[in-house]
This record gives C-alpha cells, structure tokens and sequence, in this order.
C-alpha cells in the first residue's frame, strides 16, 4: 500500500515505518526539518516536506494514497487546535483520494484513566487525562468519518531497550544516586515494545475493519517500582529504592500532560490478539533490562 505517515520520526512512528517498510510498503512520510528528513529516507521511505501546524499547504501536494497513519504530536500546549486543524484539512484530502483510503488514527492509555484491577478494554468508556481529553473528540471523529475507513490504536506505555518510557529511568539510574517514580512503587503501567506495536499498526493497515479500534498493550500492567529497580541494579545506581515524587513535580517540569505517569493502569490487549492475529514478542520487560548493555 502507499502510506502517509505523520510522526514517522517518534518514538511509536518510527518502529511503524520500520515495519511498514520491511513488510514491502510504500510509506512517504511527512517532515517537518531537513534532520526528520534524513532519519525517514535512512529508514526507507520517501519525503514530503511539511508542518502539521500548517496542515493546508502540504495536503495539496499528496500524491494518490491508499492509506495515513497519523501518529505526529509535540506535546505544546496547543495541541488541541493543531490536531483539529490538521484533522480539518487531511480528512477531506483523503476523502477525495480516487480509492478510499484508510486512516489510523493515534489515542493512547491515558484516554481510560486510573483503572483499578479490571483491565480497559477498547469498549471501556472514555476517563481521558485532562491534557489529552480534546482526542477524544477527535477519535470519534474520525471512527465515524463516512468518507474513510477510520481505525484507532490505543498504545500503551511504549520502551524498547533503555529508550521511550525507559528512557528516564535509564539516565536517571546513572546521573542520579536514586530513580525517581512518580507516585508510588505499585503504580502501574500497561507497556508495548515499539517493535510489537509498529506490527500492530501493519496489521490494523492491512486487515482490521473500518470503524475499530485496538488497545496496543502486550504487558497488561506492570508496577513502575519494579521498572525502577530493575534499572537501579543492571547500572549498579547508588541507592535501589526509587525516590518518589509528586505527580505536581513531574507536571511542573515537564508539562501537564505528565500527571498521566501517575495512572494506575490495567489495559487488555487481547481483541487485537483475538482479531488481528496480533503476537506480541516481547512480554517481559524486567528479563530485557536486565540484558541491556
Ligand atoms: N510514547 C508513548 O508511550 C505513547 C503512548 C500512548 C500514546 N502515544 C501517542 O502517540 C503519539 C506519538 O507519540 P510519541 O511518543 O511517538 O511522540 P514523539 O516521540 O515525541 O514523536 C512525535 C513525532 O511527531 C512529529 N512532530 C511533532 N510536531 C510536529 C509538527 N509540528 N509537524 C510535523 N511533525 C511533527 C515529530 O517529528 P520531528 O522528528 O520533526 O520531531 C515526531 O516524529 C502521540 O499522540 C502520543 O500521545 C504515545
């Protein structure tokens, strides 16, 4: 298929363009500096050059498509209207395409809030973090979109090796004396590996049907204490316990959007397992940080 991917540079983006590509698509991803352009022909797909802030001077260059996967996002605090916007000039654009074209939408974890034991499911109602809770509108959007066959995928917390959601842990186990975890020890995080969500995304492209959606969790939850230590003793960091902090901290520094690190999370991944044919390879998270080098 011939696929525009926004976001092709991020951390879920570019483990979906490596998938997409090796399964022998042709992916065109949009970049918004010549170093995003670089990094996607490296990995194998063709360029256009354009901003998602500025949405309606890119979509009149596209080629015919057969698909868009959206996953661009700079976490500013407009990203609100930069998502609308873009949503107000892309849907249209592929909805004009000469074959109707599929389009994977983006969510995530912190659309279904602090679970609790029951795990979330894709049929879970809605409890969205309050600095992500203009997607909701926008998922709906584009699930209910007549002109396109609109898909959603829900990752979880998404690692691989020392980076994404590890990636702090790791550099904190070595310029700290502590790793710090935001609310406490038993928290926990459903997780995903880049690698088995980027399958997931080529198998939601390649089979699911128009109006789905699919949390991509393959861990259900793991106590961010236990990410913590495993880090803590593979780099030999002076003090094990982790240090806890507030999740006021952590939005003070970082931005709001960060509260969703204090989410006690429980989510399923078993439709698209069930649906998808989706075979998550990656299942213990605690054994890989134990082998990093
Ligand atoms: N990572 C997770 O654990 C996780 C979990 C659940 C949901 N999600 C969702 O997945 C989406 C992507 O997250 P991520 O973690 O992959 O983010 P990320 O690593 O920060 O990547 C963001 C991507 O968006 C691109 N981008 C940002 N602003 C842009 C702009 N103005 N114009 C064009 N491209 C732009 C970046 O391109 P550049 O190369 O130019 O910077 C990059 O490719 C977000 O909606 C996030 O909420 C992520």
């Amino acid at each position: 298929m011939r696929i525009l991917v926004l976001g092709g540079t991020g951390r879920v983006g570019s483990a979906v363009v490596r998938v997409l590509v090796a399964r022998g698509h042709d992916v065109i991803g949009l970049a918004r500096s010549e170093a995003s352009a670089a990094k996607l022909r490296q990995a194998g797909a063709t360029v256009i050059g354009g901003d998602i802030v500025a949405p309606e001077a890119w979509v009149k260059t596209l080629p015919h498509l057969e698909a868009a996967i959206h996953m661009a996002c700079d976490f500013a605090s407009d990203m609100a209207a930069v998502d609308k916007r873009l949503l107000d000039a892309l849907l249209p654009a592929l909805a004009a395409q000469p074959h109707r074209a599929r389009f994977i939408y983006t969510g995530g974890c912190w659309q279904f809030g602090a679970t609790g034991e029951e795990a979330a499911t894709e049929a879970s109602p809605f409890h969205p973090l309050p600095a992500f809770a203009w997607m909701v509108p926008h998922l709906q959007r584009v699930l209910a979109s007549p002109d396109i066959d609109g898909i959603v995928i829900h990752p979880a917390m998404v690692y691989a090796g020392a980076g994404g959601v590890f990636d702090r842990f790791a550099r904190e186990a070595i310029e700290r004396d502590a790793i710090r975890v935001v609310g406490s020890e038993a928290v926990r995080w459903a997780l995903v590996h880049s690698g088995d969500l980027g399958t997931l995304y080529a198998l939601a492209l390649e089979r699911a049907p128009k109006g789905e959606s699919y949390m991509g969790a393959s861990v259900e939850a793991m106590p961010i204490g236990r990410i913590a230590r495993a880090f803590a003793r593979r780099y030999g960091t002076a003090r094990q316990e982790p240090d806890i902090i507030s999740s006021d901290a952590i939005a003070a520094e970082l931005g709001e959007w960060a509260r969703g690190y204090a989410l006690d999370q429980r989510l399923s991944g078993a439709k698209a397992r069930r649906e998808l044919g989706w075979q998550p390879e990656h299942l213990d998270p605690e054994a890989e940080i134990a082998r990093l080098a």
